[in-house]
């Protein structure tokens, strides 16, 4: 008996060794951790329970039959993220550069599946050299296999993607479908053809780190989510984003303690508008201070800085924030941040997360650049995420809202639940001075005469006023409380329910 015990323990011992302590040695050469490593790092400690250990791979291609390493590349099973169930798999970059093959796809095919029927996120650790080149087409079955679960799996339960080495070619497939990609600098990249077919084919010339870097896809292309420093650090991020997350569609996010006042006064936001209309002021500076304990989570942080998203918690409870950030293009809307907001509010309203909306928005982006790059079909996906969203909705104007940007920012008319103006909003089609030259074309020689025109324009419709009278501002509120109105707001919105009419699904503008 006890020989059989001990040889379990044995295989155990080989499995963990993965490709082998010289492999493991060259992991951390580059100042990587070993797949394993990080599985303990992510989880709770002794919370991780392995499926398919043993697995290996069929393949008698190339005399393959003669290498096996148990577990094929990669480890999956499941744990707890401060207690909470999470499925994950995590490639191991020592046996055979973690490459997939048939095998090493059904494992993560299982846990996904497993993920999906159980209503727990999926975690996918992605440090490989793509498909297992000694199986040629299996290998590409099996990434089909994955991406399809990748597909299933959206909108049914969280899927994190976390890019600690190479993916590349039609392995970053499986992370795009995902809904957060996180990346580690300096020793992760992606892209679907690397720098030497790049070269073959444009002549361009570009190393790996500029191509797909942590930095290209974080402030370029928006691939990925956020950027970490090292392995250690993304880990833990991934931590503190599971706790904002429910862990399927048909669950709420968590309440998590908090140690904040509901109805704390800030008298300091009561000045946060400066005096000047054209002064920008930092939007970050009212998310942390209606937050609890000040803590916002962004999501996107370097790319389209004009709009501003993330989680925060009120009440202890999740709500994704969407603001427009006067420090960046004052605040205008264009085709990136359209598309980085529609993104984010598509997610919260498929997990059941509160959108708050914090709107100083002066209109859309004007330029060739934008109406060629399309954004009346990219802005109208931020128009779309809204209008479909059936989550709470608490919307509040700081400053400015204009024209079409009024609308699409979570206005009263897109089934918007609670929507608050400070003194200081000013909503209108346009501003004075456009208005007025429109209005008043024949004066405008007059200079007098028009500085006049502005000024009453201003006087009647720069206010939030004419919008509350409408009933559009359901309430003009004092900056200083907008913690205590909006998490009322939200706590009054727990029982909502609101449907869309049924459709296989709808067509948003892609
Ligand atoms: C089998 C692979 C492999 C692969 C790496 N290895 N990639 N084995 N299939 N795709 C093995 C190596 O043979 C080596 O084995 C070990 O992994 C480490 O690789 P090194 O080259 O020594 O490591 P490094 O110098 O760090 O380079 C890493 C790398 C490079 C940049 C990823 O290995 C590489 O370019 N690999 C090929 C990448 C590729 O072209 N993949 C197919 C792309 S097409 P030993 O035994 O020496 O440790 C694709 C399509 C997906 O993925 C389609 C989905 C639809």
């Amino acid at each position: 008996m006890n020989t059989i015990l001990q040889q379990l323990e044995d295989r155990r011992t080989e499995a963990r060794l993965g490709g082998g302590q010289k492999r493991i040695d060259s992991q951390h050469a580059k100042g990587k951790l070993t797949a394993r490593e990080r599985v303990e790092v992510l989880l709770d400690e002794g919370s991780f329970e392995e499926f398919d250990m043993f697995k290996s791979h069929r393949c008698t291609e190339f005399d393959m039959q003669q290498t096996k390493f148990a577990g094929d590349g990669v480890v999956t099973g499941w744990g707890t993220i401060n207690g909470r169930l999470v499925y994950l798999y995590s490639q191991d970059f020592t046996v055979f550069g973690g490459s997939l093959s048939e095998t090493h796809a059904e494992k993560i095919c299982k846990i996904q599946e497993m993920a999906m029927r159980n209503g727990a996120p999926i975690i996918g650790i992605n440090d490989s050299g793509g498909a297992r080149i000694q199986e040629g087409v299996a290998s590409l079955a099996g990434y089909a296999d994955v991406f399809q679960n990748n597909i299933l799996a959206s909108g049914v339960v969280p899927q994190i993607s976390v890019i600690m080495g190479p993916c590349a070619g039609g392995a970053v497939y499986s992370p795009a479908v995902t809904d957060f990609i996180f990346m580690v600098k300096d020793s992760s990249y992606m892209f679907v053809t690397g720098p030497d077919v790049v070269k073959t084919v444009t002549n361009e010339v570009v190393t790996a780190e500029e191509l797909g870097g942590a930095s290209t896809h974080t402030k370029k292309s928006s691939v990925a989510d956020a950027a970490f420093e090292n392995d250690m650090e993304a880990l833990m991020e991934v931590r503190r984003l599971v706790d904002f997350l429910p862990l399927n569609n048909r669950e709420k996010a968590p309440v998590r303690p908090f140690f904040d006042d509901v109805a704390r006064e800030e008298s300091s936001l009561d000045t946060l508008i400066p005096e000047n209309p054209n002064q920008p002021y930092n939007m970050h500076e009212l998310i942390e201070k209606i937050a609890d304990e000040g803590d916002f989570y962004e999501i996107q942080e370097d790319f389209a800085k004009n709009i501003l998203t993330g989680f925060i918690r009120m009440e202890g409870q999740t709500v994704g924030v969407v603001a427009n950030q006067p420090m960046v293009l004052a605040g205008c809307l264009d085709i990136d941040s359209s598309r980085k907001g529609a993104r984010f509010v598509r997610f919260c309203d498929a997990f059941e997360i509160p959108i708050l909306t914090l709107v100083d928005v002066p209109g859309f982006l004007p330029g060739t650049s934008q109406e060629y790059g399309g954004v009346i079909k990219h802005g109208a996906k931020l128009l779309f995420a809204y209008g479909e969203a059936t989550v709470p909705k608490v919307t509040v104007i700081t400053r400015k809202a204009y024209g079409g940007a009024y609308d699409v920012m979570a206005s009263k008319h897109l089934r918007n639940d609670f929507n608050y103006a400070w003194p200081t909003a000013e909503i209108a089609v346009m501003g004075a001075k456009g208005a007025v030259e429109i209005l008043y074309r024949s004066e405008l020689d007059d200079k007098e005469k028009i500085a006049a025109r502005v000024a009453d324009y201003e006087e009647r419709f720069q206010n939030p006023f004419v919008a509350a009278e409408k009933g559009f501002i359901d309430e003009v509120i004092m900056p200083r409380n907008t913690r205590k109105r909006v998490c009322r707001a939200f706590a009054s919105l727990r029982g909502k329910k609101l449907e869309n009419p049924w459709k296989k699904h709808d067509n948003i503008p892609l």
